[in-house]
């Protein structure tokens, strides 16, 4: 028979072994056509990824990526579609002979044409070529070169945005000046089979690097032990690297979302709560797994772990092609609200409270119920080339097939919650009800993520690592030796 470990590093051989092509030059000319066909006419200026800075490998901005493929630094693309005609340009940047010695020396751009498909010019050439194609009236449809989707709600005065400035400053009728993103990322929501079977490869790699890593976990470990178990995994089965800064927190840690210094030794009793992903050629995974480091979870542990898994199976149901985002996410919160009030965390299922955040509660009523508290965050987004990926399932809209997703709830559980809360006189009762189980459960934070994708049947679930109850315990009673 073979050893739990032995299995685990035939999963890792096979894993390695599977066949994942990276997109196709076609792939990347039909996403640039779908871009055209949503345009009536006018310019699309994409900016890419600057320089890195110091000796960290610069990533390409992901719409930049998504429309060309292209990889290096400084570049920029234009797509002209005027009168029914389209025409793209990338334009790419030389490299001083001296710098290239450290960061290689970037292929000619023959070689560049033959790989895109592209007309390919020289970076400097792209200011006289935009003024030599823009007429007064032509719309300039601008893809920011922010870092990711996340980075965008913040200003940055970047490369692009300079570029689109000073563009504007020069004319003498007012330039009109339109987002490219939202039609990008309505491209990016669906993906296509070449994108889901690279991102099949990386949640494959996620989980079974991550399963290793719920195996060993044990009292007196540190929380970047496991980080790095689960990050050589993802290398030694040819990933990219991390898609994201892990998240290893144990204990206290295990209650706060983004916790990533992972510098914490577990200790007997504690829970760990590891989100990770691998990116595999850009392609991005999220799985999380909360697992007790004794192996074996205490009653209040399981009470709050069934709970989550009960919210993530509620949401799991709700999602089918056409399914409103609204009601997804309404199904989990439901859930939990009900297990809360069971578990003596809420006074009741929709009891409010005043909360310690800004926004309104009129304008957003859940944010002001208790069970909030427990879960201040979405309940999911979609990954592809960026971590949180178009559709990011926010506001309204509905699912598609093809649409690939996380669906991640939590609950943690911790003193501060409380006594971050403002003094008010209905903060008050509810503290005087709650605080006594709060302290009971201090320091559980659980959360379950998992990656699917919508198909025209419902859902497919992507990352089938153990993730119930008794699946987590089992895996450590055998790998102990105990059976
Ligand atoms: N790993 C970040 C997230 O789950 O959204
Ligand atoms: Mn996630
Ligand atoms: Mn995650």
């Amino acid at each position: 028979m073979r050893t739990p470990i032995a299995s685990a590093i035939l999963l890792l051989s096979l894993v390695k072994s599977l066949p994942a092509q990276d997109i196709s030059r076609a792939e990347y000319a039909a996403r640039r056509d779908s871009l055209a066909a949503r345009i009536d006419s006018g310019l699309v200026i994409a900016f890419g990824a600057p320089d890195p800075t110091g000796i960290h490998e610069a990533s390409q901005l992901p719409a930049f990526r998504y429309l060309t493929g292209f990889l290096e630094p400084n570049a920029a693309f234009v797509l002209v579609k005027r009168g029914g005609r389209v025409t793209g340009t990338l334009f790419t940047a030389s490299r001083d002979p001296r710098r290239a010695l450290y960061d290689g020396f970037p292929p000619d751009s023959a070689a560049v044409a033959r790989a895109t498909g592209l007309a390919v010019r020289s970076l400097p050439a792209l200011g006289p070529y935009v003024d030599s194609v823009l007429q007064p009236g032509l719309p300039v449809y601008d893809l920011r070169d922010f870092a990711s989707s996340d980075a965008a709600r913040q200003d940055s005065l970047t490369r692009g945005a300079r570029f689109m400035a000073d563009l504007a400053a020069q004319q003498r009728t007012p330039l009109q000046i339109r987002d490219a993103h939202p039609i990008v990322d309505s491209l990016r929501a669906r993906k296509s089979p070449a994108e889901l079977a690279l991102l099949r490869k990386a949640i494959d790699i996620t989980v079974a690097s991550q399963t290793q890593a719920m195996r060993s976990a044990k009292p007196g470990m540190w929380e970047y032990e496991l980080e790095a178990q689960v990050e050589g995994g993802f290398r030694r089965a040819g990933a990219d690297g991390p898609s994201f800064g892990s998240i290893v927190g144990s204990g206290p840690n295990s209650t706060q979302y983004h916790y990533t210094q992972n510098n914490r030794r577990m200790a007997a009793g504690d829970l760990v709560l590891m989100d990770v992903g691998a990116a595999y050629r850009g392609y991005a995974a999220d799985v999380t797994r909360t697992v007790p480091v004794s192996g074996k979870f205490t009653p209040e542990q399981r009470a709050v772990y069934q709970l989550v898994r009960d919210a993530q199976a509620a949401a799991e149901r709700a999602v089918k092609s056409g399914a409103p985002f609204g009601a997804w996410r309404d199904s989990a919160r439901v859930v939990l609200g009900r297990g809360l009030t069971k578990l003596g965390l809420v006074e009741s299922a929709d009891a409010t409270f005043d909360p310690p955040w800004s926004a309104g509660c009129q304008a957003n009523p859940v944010m002001c119920t208790q069970a909030f508290l427990y879960m201040a965050h979405g309940l999911g987004h979609g990954i592809g080339l960026e971590v949180h990926d178009p559709p990011r399932y926010g506001g309204t809209g509905t699912f598609e097939v093809g649409q690939v997703f996380t669906i991640e709830p939590g609950v943690y559980i911790s003193t501060r919650l409380l006594d971050m809360l403002p003094d008010t006189p209905k903060n008050r009762v509810m503290i005087a009800k709650v605080r006594k189980t709060v302290e009971r459960y201090q320091n559980t934070g659980v959360r379950i993520e998992d990656d699917y994708v919508v198909t025209t049947s419902g859902i497919e679930w992507l990352s089938r690592g153990p993730r119930e109850v008794a699946e987590i315990e089992a895996l450590r009673v055998v790998s102990s030796g105990a059976r």
